[in-house]
């Protein structure tokens, strides 16, 4: 393979830098050249692309969101916007394409993967909606700011004897809900993925308060089943807790990636150019946790992801 394009795409991620450096760095090494195109499928149907040098990428590892940049594209998914993507692949003479990104620009991807491109997946999104691998770049960092966050909005709502629903990022994803609630110590936890009952919610809550509890800590995944303001209404009807909202939003999608998030994109980014070197392509790379493996990435498409019942007990169990 003589030339490769790399992309980022969908929603900008912690980590998503260093997987760049590691696939610019990895593809140099070889002596492959490689294209950097810009804001995604959009620079691609644009031919807003360039050659990338080792020094294209110096002092980024610890950067949040995406030299590249990135974007939403719904001129790519029509038959005409593909058309173009493909034309400006052949015009550059682009051999392979590495995609970084969530479960759209993977199916992207994988629509460029039908019509003969060889791709190769590499997941960069903060929701961890990506079934097939343990991990997507930028959850790590991600979770981290939210319980950050956490532990600022503790600090306040327990001086002032108030409840507080934290709203965080994920889509249809409950991830960043489950983990940052586990690891904040949160009373609750509110996702797409389970049913919630604000019964039970509001009781937990008055059960903590009779036995002293100064405040409590609700987290909201966005997707999850009761709105947000009539979940704040109730807990404070029902519980007499002066209740507030704060909606994390994009600050969760900022700031510089953890080492967790720096060493999966560089093993990721690394593993992603020797698969299309040694002619392996229509892959996705994933994380074990502990290895980096590739899948096909149709199949990779298809999995689904069973919430884990054992994390639900152990959040119930440990916020009485
Ligand atoms: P993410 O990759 O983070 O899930 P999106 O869902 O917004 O983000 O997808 C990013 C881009 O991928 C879309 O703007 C679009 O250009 C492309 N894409 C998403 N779904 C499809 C699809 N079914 N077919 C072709 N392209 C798609
Ligand atoms: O996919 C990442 C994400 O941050 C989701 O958690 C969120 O729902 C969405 O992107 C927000 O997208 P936008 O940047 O288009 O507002």
């Amino acid at each position: 393979m003589k030339s490769i394009g790399v992309l980022t795409s969908g929603g900008d991620a912690p980590g998503m830098n260093a997987a760049i450096r590691a696939v610019v760095r990895t593809a140099v090494y070889h002596k492959i050249t490689v294209y950097g195109i810009e804001r995604g499928y959009d620079g691609l149907l644009h031919g807003d692309l360039a050659e990338m040098g080792v020094s294209s990428v110096s002092d980024i590892i610890q950067r949040g969101g995406t030299i590249l940049r990135t974007a939403r594209c719904e001129a790519f998914k029509t038959p005409k916007g593909m058309k173009r993507a493909l034309e400006m692949l052949d015009y550059f003479d682009i051999e392979g394409l590495i995609v970084i990104g969530g479960d759209g620009s993977f199916r992207g991807a994988q629509e460029l993967a039908q019509r003969g491109i060889k791709v190769v997946g590499v997941p960069g999104t903060i929701d961890n909606d990506l079934p097939y691998t343990v991990a997507t770049i930028g959850f790590d960092t991600a979770v981290n700011t939210v319980l950050s966050a956490i532990s600022h909005i503790r600090d306040t709502s327990s001086s002032h004897d108030r409840s507080t629903v934290i709203e965080v990022m994920g889509r249809a994803s409950g991830e960043i809900a489950r983990a940052a609630g586990l690891a904040g110590g949160a009373e609750f936890i509110l996702t797409p993925e389970e049913p919630s009952d604000i019964n039970a919610i509001c009781r937990k809550i008055i059960q903590g308060k009779n036995r002293g509890k100064l405040h409590s800590i609700v987290i909201r995944a966005e997707g999850s089943e009761i709105p947000l303001d009539e979940l704040v209404q109730q807990i404070k009807d029902r519980t007499e807790f002066d209740t507030k909202a704060v909606v994390l939003g994009y600050v969760q999608r900022g700031g510089s990636p953890t080492a967790q998030d720096r060493l999966l994109a560089s093993r990721m980014g690394y593993h992603a150019v020797e698969l299309l070197k040694n002619g392996k392509y229509n892959r996705a790379c994933g994380t074990t946790g502990a290895d980096i493996f590739d899948i096909d990435l149709a199949e990779a498409l298809e999995k689904t992801r069973q919430v884990d019942p054992q994390s639900r007990v152990i959040a119930d169990v440990l916020s009485i």
